[in-house]
This record gives C-alpha cells, sequence and structure tokens, in this order.
C-alpha cells in the first residue's frame, strides 16, 4: 500500500540532492476540517520560474532530453485526487517551499504511513544535515530539532550513532502518545 510518508521521503530527498543543511518537515492535521497539510522546506539552491514549471509537469516541454524524474509530480497527484491541492515556491540561491493539501475524507486519500520512522531515517541517514519536524494535530504539537540535539550531545556524537537514533524513535513515539492522543492519521 502506498503512504505519503514515502512522498515526503522522496521530496525531502530532493532537498538533501540540492544541497540543503536545514529541511523543515510539517505535517498539520485539521480534523474538523477534514484537512491535511505537508511542507517539506529547504535552504538549497533552489529553482528558478521554468525550472519549478517543469518539475511540476515533466512533460511541459517536448525539446528535453533528460530523464524526467516523478517524486514531485506523483505527489502533486496524491493531493489532487483528494480535492486538495500542490505547490512549489523557490528563489535561486535560497531555496524552496513545497506544500501539498489533501481533504483527509475523500475516497483516494491515501495513509500517512509512518512519519515518525520516515523522519529517524532521513535524519540517520543525514547526519550531517539538520532537520526540523513539526507534527501538529488539531491544536497539539510535535516538535524535533536536530539543532537542539547537537547542542545537548556535543560534537562528539553523531545524529546516526545508534543510542541517539533509539532515542529519537522513542521520543518521537512517546510525545505522539501523549500530545497526539490518537491523533495520527495512519
Ligand atoms: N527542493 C529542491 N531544490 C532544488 N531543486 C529541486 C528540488 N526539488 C526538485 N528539484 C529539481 O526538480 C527535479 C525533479 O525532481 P523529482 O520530481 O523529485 O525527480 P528526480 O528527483 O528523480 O529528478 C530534480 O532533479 C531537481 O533538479
Ligand atoms: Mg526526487
Amino acid at each position: 500500500m502506498r503512504e505519503l510518508s514515502l512522498n515526503v521521503m522522496d521530496v525531502a530527498q530532493n532537498s538533501i540532492t540540492a544541497g540543503a543543511s536545514l529541511i523543515e518537515i510539517r505535517v498539520e492535521e485539521d480534523r474538523k476540517k477534514g484537512e491535511l497539510v505537508i511542507f517539506i522546506i529547504d535552504n538549497g539552491k533552489g529553482m528558478s520560474e521554468e525550472q519549478v514549471q517543469r518539475v511540476i509537469d515533466p512533460f511541459y516541454t517536448t525539446r528535453t532530453t533528460r530523464k524526467v524524474g516523478l517524486g514531485v509530480p506523483l505527489f502533486k497527484m496524491e493531493a489532487e485526487m483528494t480535492g486538495g491541492d500542490f505547490s512549489i515556491r523557490s528563489k535561486l540561491g535560497e531555496g524552496t517551499e513545497v506544500r501539498a493539501r489533501f481533504c483527509t475524507s475523500h475516497v483516494d486519500m491515501i495513509p500517512l504511513g509512518d512519519i515518525d520512522d520516515t523522519i529517524v531515517l532521513l535524519i540517520s541517514c543525514n547526519p550531517d544535515r539538520d532537520f526540523r519536524f513539526v507534527h501538529q494535530v488539531d491544536g497539539a504539537k510535535v516538535e524535533l530539532d536536530t539543532r537542539q540535539l547537537r547542542e545537548v550531545l556535543g560534537e562528539d556524537v553523531p545524529l546516526n550513532a545508534p543510542d541517539v537514533v533509539q532515542w529519537m524513535r522513542g521520543y518521537l513515539q512517546e510525545q505522539a502518545e501523549e500530545c497526539l492522543q490518537g491523533g495520527a492519521s495512519t
């Protein structure tokens, strides 16, 4: 089964390839509205307007001979299939913001899946980058920021040290249980 967490992984991978040192992932759910909004925001190399257009619609120009990626178009399609929407805001040399909004009660809504696992995997596979993860369900919020984590750990302990990875897993799980109580739409 497909899960939105896999799309998040895919799109965050673009941020990493774009040389971002900080990647912010926000998952915001409003259950009363029946809405889920996912942001992936980076400070990577960014894109021109023309590049953004090409990424959103890879078949927009027939002159291109390079292979077309489908990570972004798939994410867009999945949002639009639920009656939601999708946007990319980007500036060369500054960074990129990808936003996807889903209508959660639509029959074509794909489950979020294990977003905590996805985040921990992203962090542990890219210990040289910083990540800020914010998961909000209605009024409640869980947050993990590797910059704060680094301060506590000091310079000698990498973010992918087994103990640290395990701590992050436990922390996110505990926080989700305590704060998001039955909230996460998995
Ligand atoms: N966050 C980003 N920052 C800079 N460029 C990006 C970003 N996301 C996507 N791109 C550009 O858009 C292209 C298409 O992305 P995608 O659809 O995920 O396919 P792929 O990653 O397979 O190329 C990337 O190759 C990259 O050039
Ligand atoms: Mg990609």
